[in-house]
């Protein structure tokens, strides 16, 4: 099963950590055991070890082209699942207002720093929120956006996310999932595929940061990590796709 080494980080009573909404969300029986569920696994990194996320999210950097095709100079960004802020701290360069709406508290604390420390404190608000019920008015923004973090299950967005990012959006505003993992699911719902090509890797802080994240994220390739001796480590020896695609919408005006 994927991701032996994350799931095997926790424990079903790590689960105690979730909110009751977030729980609602990730544990809808009332149990589960993330030595069984990697989704549940990366919920749980996010609020247990949010440092050792924030390094590996740091690692693995969009394709420029992405951030280049993104709409500029609009009035008002609403992104969903924002993080630690890999896209977030883009958007200021691209609108006038930014709002990041992240559920895991640990994480809106990083992404909050790091937004202070660039200087970006007051162009974007970050918020605590859902796919599903996002507390944004309808029409708010000219470009609503995910980044791996939409996906077709309803616990993260699903029909009523992808719904509520619709109501979200300005007719005539454009709904982006940037890094999306079931393009055919938003292919059937109107939504095109755009991909950036070239090579791409992984940037490291350091070849022991590449030896230490790889053994955790993908303990497949930490031998050819560890044989390879750089920080820089090209996705196909991860064994994962690169954060090159969009799938997007542009709403009815
Ligand atoms: C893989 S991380 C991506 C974070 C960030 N966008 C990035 O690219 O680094 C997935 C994000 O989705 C968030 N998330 C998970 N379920 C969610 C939900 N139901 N509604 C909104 N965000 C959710 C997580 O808390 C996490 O921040």
């Amino acid at each position: 099963m994927a991701g032996a080494e994350l799931r095997n980080r926790y424990r079903p009573a790590d689960l105690g950590v979730f909110t009751r909404d977030e729980a609602s969300r990730f544990v809808p029986r009332g149990d589960g055991d993330p030595r069984d569920d990697v989704v549940l696994a990366w919920e749980l990194l996010y609020r247990l070890e949010p440092e050792l996320y924030d390094r590996l999210a740091s690692a693995e950097r969009l394709h420029p082209g992405i951030l280049g095709w993104l709409p500029c100079g609009v009035d008002r960004i609403a992104e969903v699942g924002a993080g630690t802020g890999r896209l977030t701290m883009e958007l200021p360069g691209h609108g006038q207002h930014v709002v990041a709406v992240e559920p895991a508290l640990p994480l809106r604390r990083i992404l909050r720093r790091k937004l202070t420390a660039a200087g970006h404190g007051d162009r974007v608000r970050v918020i605590r929120g859902f796919f599903d019920r996002l507390p944004l008015p309808g029409d708010f923004a000219d470009l609503v956006v995910a980044c791996s973090a939409f996906t077709s299950s309803p616990a993260h967005g699903g029909e009523d996310g992808l719904a509520e990012m619709e109501r979200v959006c300005r007719p005539g505003g454009c709904v982006a999932i940037i890094w999306p993992n079931h393009l055919g699911w938003l292919a059937a719902r109107g939504y095109r595929h755009v991909s950036f090509p070239g090579p791409m890797s992984v940037d490291f802080a350091s070849h022991d940061e590449a030896v230490e994240l790889a053994a955790i994220f993908y303990p497949a390739a930490v031998c050819e990590v560890r044989r390879r001796g750089r920080q820089r480590v090209p996705f196909e020896v991860l064994g994962i796709n690169p954060p090159r695609d969009l799938a997007f919408r542009v709403l009815p005006g």
